[in-house]
C-alpha cells in the first residue's frame, strides 16, 4: 500500500535557476588554474569529493589529487574516512551538509552554497516536522537529498544506493514508513518491497523530464540497447529499464553488461565517468520532453552546474562557501545518517 496523505501540506513553488554560463578556458588557462587549486589544496591539507554529475574537469581533478568521484553514499563514506583537514565538496548543498554533519571538526567548503536541489527545496523542515507529528506510528525515512533539519527529524537517511535494502529490512520488522521527499524513488521502493508507505510529494526536476512515450520510440530505434534508469525517474520510465539503480550502479552496468549500446536516463554529467570506464560503448541520452517543464529539460541539473574550477579556486583562496550546521541540528541529524552507514558496513 502506498499513498499520498490527505493531510499533506501545500508546498511552496520551487524556483529553478538557469544554468550558469562559465567562460571557456584555453588549455593553458585551465592547466594554470588547476595548478593553483592543487597548490592551495596541499597548503590546506584539503581533499576533493565530487559527484558524478559535476563538470568533468572537477571529476578529473578529484581523481588526480587522491580525492573521490562517487554517488551520494560513497561521498558520505569517503568524507568520514578521510584524514584531510578540509573537505572540498563539489555537488549540491545536502552533500556538503552531510559531510559537515559527519565531520564537524573539518572545514567543509563548496564552490557555491546556492547549489541546492529541488527535492531539498520541496521539503521545508517545518512543514515536514508537522507532517511527522501527525503520523507518529510510522518510521521516518528520508532521502539524502534533504536539509540537515529534515534529517534531524528522521529515523533513517537513505541514498538511492541503499534505499531498497533498508526499506526491506524495516518492512521485515513490520514497520510502516513515512517517506520523503522523492515520490518517484519512494514509489519504486514501495512497489519493489510492498511496504506500507506514506509519501511526501517531492520530485527531482531533472529526472521528472524523462518521458515514457519518447523512450519507447527511442528503444525501437535501438533494439539492442540496454536501458539504464535512475529511480528518481517517473514510473513509466522505470518500468522500461533493464537496470534501475544509483549513479554507481548505472556506471557499473555500462562496464559489466555485454551490450554495446546503452540508453541512459539520468543527469548527463554521468557520461564523463561512463566514457572513461567504457570508452568503446555507445551511450545515448534518454529523451526529455520540455513542454511545461519546470527546468530547462536538458538532463543536466542546474544546481550541479554551479560547480566549476573557477569558483572552486575562489572557495579555497577566500574560504567562501563554508558549510555550517547548527550543533543541536547536527547532533540529531547524525543519528539518521550513521544508522545508514552502519547498516551499509554490516551489509558489506
Ligand atoms: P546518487 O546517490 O545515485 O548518486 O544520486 C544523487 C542524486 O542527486 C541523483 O539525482
Ligand atoms: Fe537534486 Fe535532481 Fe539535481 Fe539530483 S539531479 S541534485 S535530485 S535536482
Amino acid at each position: 500500500m502506498s499513498s499520498q496523505a490527505p493531510d499533506h501540506p501545500v508546498l511552496p513553488r520551487i524556483q529553478v535557476p538557469r544554468h550558469p554560463q562559465w567562460p571557456t578556458l584555453s588549455d593553458t588557462q585551465k592547466t594554470a588554474l588547476k595548478n593553483r587549486i592543487q597548490q592551495m589544496m596541499q597548503e590546506k591539507n584539503a581533499v576533493l569529493v565530487a559527484h558524478y554529475y559535476v563538470d568533468g574537469d572537477l571529476q578529473a581533478l578529484a581523481e588526480e589529487t587522491g580525492g573521490c568521484v562517487a554517488d551520494s553514499l560513497e561521498m558520505a563514506r569517503f568524507g568520514a574516512s578521510s584524514d584531510a583537514d578540509t573537505l572540498l565538496v563539489c555537488g549540491v548543498r545536502f552533500m556538503g551538509e552531510t559531510a559537515k554533519i559527519l565531520n564537524p571538526e573539518k572545514t567543509v567548503l563548496m564552490p557555491d552554497l546556492a547549489a541546492t536541489c529541488s527535492l531539498d527545496e520541496g521539503c521545508p523542515a517545518d512543514l515536514f516536522s508537522d507532517f511527522c507529528d501527525r503520523h507518529p506510528d510510522r518510521t521516518v525515512v528520508v532521502y539524502a537529498n534533504t536539509s540537515a533539519e529534515v534529517k534531524a527529524r528522521a529515523d533513517w537517511m537513505v541514498t538511492s544506493g541503499i534505499a531498497l535494502d533498508i526499506i526491506e529490512h524495516l518492512h521485515a520488522r513490520g514497520e510502516k514508513i513515512l517517506w520523503a521527499p522523492d515520490k518517484h524513488l519512494g514509489h519504486y521502493v514501495q512497489r519493489t518491497t510492498g511496504v506500507d508507505m506514506l509519501m511526501w510529494d517531492g520530485a527531482c526536476v531533472v529526472h521528472e523530464e524523462f518521458k515514457g512515450f519518447a523512450l519507447e520510440r527511442l528503444r525501437r530505434l535501438h533494439p539492442k540497447a540496454a536501458i539504464l534508469v535512475h529511480p528518481e525517474s517517473p514510473d513509466e520510465v522505470v518500468d522500461q529499464a533493464d537496470v534501475v539503480g544509483s549513479t554507481t550502479a548505472l556506471i557499473q552496468a555500462v562496464q559489466q553488461m555485454p551490450n554495446e549500446e546503452f540508453i541512459v536516463a539520468t543527469d548527463d554529467g554521468i557520461f564523463w565517468k561512463m566514457h572513461q570506464l567504457a570508452p568503446n560503448k555507445k551511450l545515448i541520452p534518454a529523451p526529455t520532453a520540455g513542454e511545461g517543464a519546470t527546468c530547462e529539460s536538458c538532463a543536466h541539473c542546474p544546481w550541479m552546474a554551479m560547480n566549476a574550477l573557477q569558483n572552486l579556486e575562489t572557495a579555497l583562496r577566500d574560504g567562501t562557501g563554508e558549510v555550517f550546521v547548527d550543533e543541536a541540528v547536527r547532533r540529531n541529524a547524525v543519528t539518521s545518517i550513521q544508522r545508514m552507514l552502519d547498516f551499509a558496513a554490516q551489509r558489506r
